[in-house]
C-alpha cells in the first residue's frame, strides 16, 4: 500500500532535506569529518588505496590481500573500450571540454551493452566495476586524441591511479606521483548526498540503466558551483598572479558578489576534513617544483575568506594545486574528480536499485490561476 504525507517544505537547493538512507558515506558539516563506511576518512587517508576504498563502498568492508587483488585483477581485465566508443572518441572535436567528451564517452558505452538495461543488483554491480576500470580510459584516450597522439593500451601491472596517468603521459609515473592521485582518489571517492550522488540516485531509482545514472552525474558533476571548482581555483590563481595581489583581488570580487572557487560549502559549517590532506600535498608538491606561490596565494585566500565571511576552504581548493604541480592539464581537474566519485557514484546506484523506489518529489506552485484560453488570432 503506498502511503502519502503531506508535502514539507524545504529551504531552498533542498537544504537540511534528507533524501536517502545509506551506509556508504556520512557527511558531519558541524564537526568537520567524513565517515566511508564506518571509517573516518583520516584513518584512511594514507592507509589504504583507491582499490581498497572501492572495495569497501561496494562491499561494506575493506579486502584480505587475495580479495584485492582479485578486484585489482578484475578491474584490470574490464579496461579496454569498445572499438566503437575509440571510433565517437575519435570524431569529436579536439576543441570539446573533456567532461562533455567523458559524458558522451560513458553514454556512449551503454550502447555496445547489450545487457545495459538489466536492472538486476547483480547486474549493477558488474557494470560498476566495469565503468570504474573504463572511465579513466575514456578519459585519457580522449586526452591522447585531442593532441594526435597514439593510444596505448592499459597495463595490467599498474593499479587505476599508475595506469591512468602512464595512459595521458605515456610514461608510468614516479612512486610519488602515483602515491598522491591515488590519494586524491581516495578523498574524493564518496561523498554523502551530494549533487552528482543525488542525481545519479534518482536516475536509477526510474530503473533506468546504470550507463545513464553515471552520464547524469557526470553532467552534474561538471558545474562550477560542484566539481568544476578545481579548474577554476587554478584560473583563479593565474589571474590574480602574485600573493601582493591577492587582497585587492579578493576585495574586488567580493564586491562584486562572485563566488571564491574553492571556498564554502553547504554542508561543512568547519573545515572540510579533506582540505589539509590535500593542502599537505599541494605544499609538499608546489615547493619541489620552486613554486610556493600557488600554495602562498592559497592560503591568504583561505584567511581572507574565513575571517570576512566565516568560510572555509573545500576539497576543490587545493586539489587544483595537487593536479597542477602534478603537470595534468587545467581541464583534466574535474574528469580525474569523476574518475574517483564513479567508486561512489556506483555504490550508490546499487544501494539504491537494492531498495528502490522512485524518487519524485514536489514543487511549491507560485504561478497564476484560473486564466481563460483566448482563442490565438486575438492573442
Ligand atoms: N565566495 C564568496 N561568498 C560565498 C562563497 C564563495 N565561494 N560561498 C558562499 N558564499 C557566501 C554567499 O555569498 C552567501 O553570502 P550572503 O549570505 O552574504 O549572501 C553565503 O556565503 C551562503 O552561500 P550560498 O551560496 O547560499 O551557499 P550554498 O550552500 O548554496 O552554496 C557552494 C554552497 C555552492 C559550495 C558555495 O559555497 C559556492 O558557490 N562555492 C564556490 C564554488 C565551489 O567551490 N564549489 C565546490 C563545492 S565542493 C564540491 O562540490 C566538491
Amino acid at each position: 500500500m503506498s502511503t502519502t504525507t503531506a508535502p514539507v517544505k524545504s529551504g531552498k537547493g533542498l537544504e537540511g532535506i534528507v533524501a536517502a538512507e545509506t551506509r556508504l558515506s556520512d557527511v558531519k558539516g558541524d564537526i568537520g569529518e567524513l565517515i566511508y563506511a564506518g571509517y573516518n576518512i583520516n584513518e584512511l587517508a594514507g592507509n589504504v588505496s583507491y582499490e581498497e576504498v572501492v572495495f569497501l563502498l561496494h562491499e561494506n568492508r575493506l579486502p584480505n590481500t587475495s580479495e584485492l587483488n582479485a578486484l585489482k585483477q578484475e578491474l584490470a581485465s574490464y579496461r579496454e573500450l569498445p572499438a566503437g566508443v575509440v571510433k565517437i572518441l575519435r570524431e569529436l572535436p579536439a576543441s570539446t571540454p573533456p567532461m562533455h567528451a567523458l559524458r558522451t564517452g560513458i553514454s556512449a558505452l551503454g550502447c555496445f551493452d547489450s545487457t545495459a538495461d538489466d536492472s538486476s543488483v547483480e547486474s549493477a554491480k558488474k557494470k560498476s566495476l566495469q565503468l570504474i576500470a573504463q572511465i579513466p580510459v575514456v578519459t585519457a584516450y580522449f586526452h591522447r586524441l585531442r593532441q594526435g597522439k597514439e593510444l596505448l593500451a592499459s597495463r595490467s601491472d599498474l593499479g587505476e591511479a599508475a595506469n591512468f596517468l602512464y595512459l595521458i603521459d605515456g610514461v608510468a609515473p614516479s612512486a610519488q606521483k602515483e602515491k598522491t592521485l591515488d590519494l586524491c582518489y581516495v578523498l574524493h571517492a564518496d561523498h554523502g548526498m551530494n549533487a552528482s550522488t543525488f542525481s545519479a540516485r534518482v536516475t536509477i531509482a526510474t530503473l533506468s540503466d546504470v550507463y545513464s545514472a553515471v552520464t547524469t552525474a557526470i553532467g552534474t558533476l561538471k558545474g562550477p558551483l560542484h566539481g568544476g571548482a578545481n579548474e577554476g581555483v587554478i584560473k583563479m590563481l593565474k589571474e590574480i598572479g602574485s600573493v601582493d595581489n591577492v587582497d585587492a583581488w579578493v576585495a574586488d570580487a567580493m564586491a562584486q558578489k562572485k563566488k571564491i572557487m574553492g571556498i564554502g560549502h553547504r554542508v561543512y559549517k568547519t573545515l572540510d576534513p579533506r582540505a589539509p590532506h590535500l593542502k599537505k600535498m599541494a605544499n609538499e608538491l608546489s615547493t619541489q617544483l620552486g613554486e610556493p606561490k600557488w600554495i602562498q596565494m592559497s592560503d591568504r585566500i583561505a584567511e581572507i575568506m574565513f575571517k570576512e565571511k566565516g568560510l572555509n576552504a573545500n576539497v576543490d581548493f587545493y586539489s587544483a594545486t595537487v593536479y597542477y604541480s602534478m603537470g595534468i592539464p587545467l581541464d583534466l581537474f574535474t574528469p580525474i574528480f569523476a574518475i574517483a566519485r564513479t567508486a561512489g557514484w556506483t555504490a550508490h546506484i546499487v544501494e539504491q536499485l537494492a531498495d528502490n523506489r522512485l524518487i519524485r518529489p514536489q514543487s511549491n506552485y507560485t504561478g497564476p490561476v484560473g486564466l481563460v484560453v483566448t482563442p490565438i488570432a486575438q492573442r
